[in-house]
């Protein structure tokens, strides 16, 4: 009868802390006693890892069980302390030969029969695990894919407690599992499955170089998703940071990505418009979530239908539109997910979607109309540079037999303008153009002299805001970058103003 110590880890969005389990096996009373900030997810441990130990051919000890989680003062949640604390206790109660778990983090829960069960987070806890100095993780079969993805610790898969238990004692030796790997081929998205929407397919390049953020009008059945889903497919793929960074956000979520193979493609979230904020933004009572918001790092919200969600949900997103990244706060404290991304919206031109301008079928008021686009609040529209009108492809569009550019093409010229970008902005601490901030765009960032007094101009003349200014000039920056042309001059601003101007006739 002694003590035993293993090591489990808590997480904090994506930070995780080592948690040191201590096991007191006494004489006394039978009992058990967890102390330390459990949840109630943990707190309703006991009964789980009795059950497991008992039906591993381990017994339950019959004494007083005293299982403290430091440091104390951390908020501990979820089931994963399952196994360290089933082990600390078979250790206390020297049913496994007292091992030495230093540097050894042991992550699971555990079925009523003893199989270890997969937990979510398990890649962003080993990472953080590895920070701190862990050379080893034992963790559930199922969550042994993505624990692979962290290089600098050795990780063991077990599918139960009796699988642990003759790991840790040497009985029988890891198995080898296979990964899935990366590079296998997947039936990707193409812009060359686009008929016709030159226009609109311009404009997606022009996003996905500057980062801007885009509105998409235009009827039903326009292909509006079609497009949109494929915004991903010309960005530059993700840098294993980058990836390693969205798969830890969604291996806390739960999502599926972690088992698709194209793990480097940027993500593409598009949360439906009956969404709820936490849903947008992420929350939750017991252990807080990411929502779409960071489930898009790095890649695309897209958002069908936006004057249809909810007050407020739009909104939600002003924040992470500003500082790439979402604070949640809770009782139980606060998290923080990055969140940063190219947000796409898309919308019907009226209530009844068939508004083309020319009344074909529609019997929407110009009021019903109004009302319907005043949905997408001022704010949330300031920050969206590019409005495209997307129109139904003509007949002869749908006919053409030659093939249409793919993406791949397109994402070449995505990656070499937005490296001019990069190189103009050395050491300002942004890379796009849609990140230029208002003030340099009135003195370092201007365009040529006769686009700027065009834009004055127009100004002048009231035909565009200040804050149209500016995004003319982000977006003539970025249409400059992918022609070639140093500084903008007319014709990119030219370029712009036709980007938007369609749109707007629309409005
Ligand atoms: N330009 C296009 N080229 C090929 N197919 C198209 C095109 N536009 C629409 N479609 C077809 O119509 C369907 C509906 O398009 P969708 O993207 O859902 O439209 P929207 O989102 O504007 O309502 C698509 O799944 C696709 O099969
Ligand atoms: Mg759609
Ligand atoms: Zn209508």
């Amino acid at each position: 009868m002694s003590v035993a110590t293993t090591q489990g880890i808590s997480l904090t969005g994506l930070e995780g802390e080592i948690v040191q389990i201590e096991v007191d096996v006494s004489k006394g009373l039978p009992g058990y006693q967890l102390l330390g900030l459990p949840d109630a997810a943990l707190n309703e441990s006991r009964d789980r890892i009795r059950s497991a130990i008992n039906n591993s051919g381990k017994k339950w000890p019959q004494t007083k069980v005293t299982v403290s989680l430091s440091p104390a003062w951390l908020p501990k949640s979820g089931s994963g302390f399952d196994l360290p604390i089933s082990i600390a206790i078979l250790s206390a109660t020297d049913q496994v030969a007292q091992k030495n778990f230093d540097k050894t983090i042991l992550i699971g829960e555990l079925s009523l029969e003893g199989a270890l069960r997969p937990v979510r987070g398990v890649l962003p806890m080993l990472i953080s695990a590895a920070k701190h100095g862990m050379k080893r993780a034992i963790v559930p079969e199922q969550n042994f894919h993505e624990a692979n993805l962290v290089s600098d610790i050795s990780v063991t898969a077990a599918s139960s407690l009796i699988e642990v238990l003759a790991l840790l004692t040497g009985i029988s030796h890891p198995r080898d599992i296979p990964l899935l790997t990366h590079e296998e081929v997947v039936t990707e998205l193409d812009f060359s499955e686009v008929a016709g929407q030159e226009d609109a397919k311009f404009g997606l390049e022009i996003a996905a170089t500057g980062g801007h953020h885009l509105l998409m009008m235009g009827p039903p059945g326009t292909g509006k998703t079609m497009l949109a889903e494929r915004i991903p497919t010309i960005l530059p793929r993700l840098d294993d940071l980058q990836a390693r960074e969205v798969a830890a956000i969604h291996s806390i979520a739960g999502t599926q990505r972690l088992q698709q193979s194209h793990f480097k493609t940027p993500p593409f979230v598009a949360p439906h418009h009956t969404t709820t904020t936490v849903g947008m933004v992420g929350g939750g009572t017991k252990q807080i979530r990411p929502g779409a918001c960071s489930l898009a790092h790095n890649g695309v919200l897209f958002i069908d239908e936006a004057p249809e969600c909810a007050t407020g949900i739009l909104d939600a997103l002003r924040q992470p539109l500003e500082s790439g990244s979402i604070e949640i706060t809770r009782a139980v404290g606060s998290t923080r997910f990055p969140a940063r991304f190219i947000l796409a919206l898309a919308a019907n031109p009226c209530p009844c979607g068939r508004f083309t301008g020319k009344g074909r079928g529609c019997q929407c008021s110009s009021i019903q109309v109004r009302r319907y686009l005043n949905r997408l609040s001022g704010p949330l529209l300031d920050r969206i540079d590019l409005r495209l009108t997307v129109e139904n492809p003509t007949r002869a569009a749908l006919a053409q037999s030659e093939p249409r550019e793919a993406s791949a093409a397109m994402r070449a010229r995505v990656i070499k303008a937005r490296q001019v970008a990069a190189e103009r902005f050395t050491g300002l601490g942004f890379t796009l153009n849609s990140q230029i901030p208002s003030d340099q765009l009135r003195s370092q960032f201007r365009a040529d002299s006769k686009a700027m007094s065009a834009l004055h101009t127009l100004m002048d003349k009231e035909e565009i805001t200040a804050r149209g200014f500016h995004k003319l000039l982000r977006l003539s920056w970025t249409i400059a970058d992918l022609k070639g042309v140093t500084v903008p001059t007319i014709n990119e601003l030219e370029a712009a103003l036709n980007l938007r101007s369609n749109a707007e006739r629309v409005a």
